[in-house]
């Protein structure tokens, strides 16, 4: 009998819910999280229903101190949250007439738990979404600065991951700032495309008391409301946005884990991670693994699977709320959480990586990384790119047989393929003058790369979460 009576919407039943179908139906101890939106959103509705004179001011009065006080009970972790009430929102108001009487009965007027369970989560969305613009902001500020404390630092750079051309280190780190940057840009349009409120459209078709839905926008910080009621309650397409958000940042955070991984390995030796984001085995000794970069790599796929996970349950959903959607909360709470706690590991992890110049530029002037240069050499001395690139080509050969680098290679030897080699070849094969040849706007040479800090920290400077 316990359960029935519990059960808000129970007046047309005659028996008690089934045990299993009762905690399966559930959804409490995800959406909990929730609460203290779901309370700014009750006091909003409220406020609204006073102020057109559905209640009182004595009843707001009532309402509003009564919600006060389970919030302050929920902040305390002294609120006994119950599966039998289902979800947080009939928990709070079930308490809440608890607590205050049958008047706690009115606050549900003109109002829906589709409008409302929609309000919530674009409220706790646009609150998480604010403290990981913030986050991601922290990583990008530590790679400039760990750009910045490298500047000159030559590493290869690759495709194929074989050795392609030499490369600053700074220019490598610079271009997952901007990655990290455009994922920045896609929160925020994330966020403001999702500060607009449902609340007011009901169950799904509007209500006939005459409500204020821009007053209650407005108190709770939207931007505007959502035209059509329908869509207002049927719309998780906010959701959506949100977890590509996730998706592609943690995509990311993964391409540079994966980066880090190969870099500190033995066999490269560019980099090594600080003790306290590494551990150790409990067989061998010596071992000192790469787990922080190597579980945000593998925690990308969850991230990922809660996407296509919501892209599943929404693909079929005829027009309005369906229970379904009920399942929207768990796969973006997660996501926020791996999200958050990512971000967080890295940009300490990032301050203390240790860079060994010498293995990056050992690596850099091995495997010919300057063969492109001395193409470019002849190219400019008239010879028709492809055949200059077939010279080369020539030149590589013999060096490989050789075991020499195309730096060591006498003049002489080189002229034998190629008469237009004269003594400043040397020049444009050295390392340094490599990298710094690559001064085309966005390119590798140092000024370049100067130039994408400089722009980096003035887009960090005036940017507000
Ligand atoms: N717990 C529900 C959810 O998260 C709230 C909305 C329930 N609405 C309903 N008509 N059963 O989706």
């Amino acid at each position: 009998m316990k359960s029935r009576q519990k059960r808000i919407w129970g007046g047309r039943f005659t028996e008690d819910t089934d045990a299993l179908v009762q905690t399966f139906g559930a959804s409490v101890d995800i959406d909990k999280r929730m609460a203290l939106e779901d309370i700014d959103g009750s006091i909003a509705h409220a406020s609204m229903l006073m102020a057109q004179g559905i209640l009182t001011e004595e009843e707001l009065g009532s309402i509003h101190a009564g919600l006060e006080a389970i919030r302050e009970d929920i902040l305390a972790g002294e609120f006994a949250w119950d599966v039998a009430l289902e979800d947080v929102h009939m928990n709070i108001e079930h308490e809440l007439t608890k607590r205050i009487g049958p008047l706690g009965g009115k606050l549900h007027t003109a109002r829906s738990r589709n409008d409302q369970v929609a309000t919530d989560l674009r409220l706790w969305l646009r609150r998480a979404g604010r403290q990981i613009g913030i986050e991601l902001r922290t990583v990008r500020a530590a790679l400039v600065d760990l750009a910045e404390a490298h500047m000159g630092v030559i590493m290869p750079g690759y495709t194929h991951l074989q050795v392609a051309q030499p490369i600053l280190l700074s220019h490598h780190l610079m271009a997952y700032c901007a990655m990290f940057s455009r994922d920045a840009e896609r929160l925020s349009q994330t966020l403001a495309r999702m500060n607009y409120s449902p609340l007011g459209a009901g169950a799904l078709a509007g209500t006939g008391f005459s409500i204020d839905r821009h007053a209650t926008a407005h108190q709770l910080g939207f931007e505007g409301v959502i035209l059509n009621s329908m869509d207002a309650v049927s719309d998780r397409d906010f959701v959506l946005d949100f977890l590509s958000f996730c998706s592609i940042t943690m995509v990311h955070l993964s391409r540079l884990s994966e980066e880090l991984i190969l870099w500190s390995s033995q066999e490269f030796g560019f980099v090594t991670l600080p003790d306290s984001h590494t551990t150790g085995s409990s067989i061998m000794p010596q071992k000192k693994n790469p787990d922080m970069c190597e579980l945000i790599r593998g925690k990308t796929g969850r991230v990922c699977g809660s996407l296509m996970a919501l892209l599943m349950t929404m693909k079929g959903l005829p027009l309005t709320y369906n229970k379904d959607m009920q399942e929207d909360k768990e796969g973006v709470f997660d996501a926020v959480d791996t999200v958050q706690s990512s971000l967080r590991i890295y940009s300490s992890m990032l301050a203390g990586i240790e860079v060994h110049a010498d293995r990056m530029r050992a690596a850099a002037g091995a495997a010919f990384s300057n063969a492109t240069d001395l193409a470019d050499y002849l190219a400019r001395k008239g010879l028709p790119f492809r055949e200059a690139h077939d010279v080369v080509g020539r030149l590589v050969a013999i060096c490989l047989e050789e075991g020499v680098s195309l730096e060591s290679l006498p003049v002489e030897r080189m002229q034998v393929v190629s008469a237009l080699i004269e003594s400043d070849v040397v020049d444009c094969l050295h390392l340094d003058a490599v990298v710094n040849a690559r001064n085309s706007f966005g390119g590798t040479a140092a000024i370049e790369v100067e130039r994408q800090i400089e722009l980096a920290r003035e887009e960090l400077a005036v940017e507000d979460w």
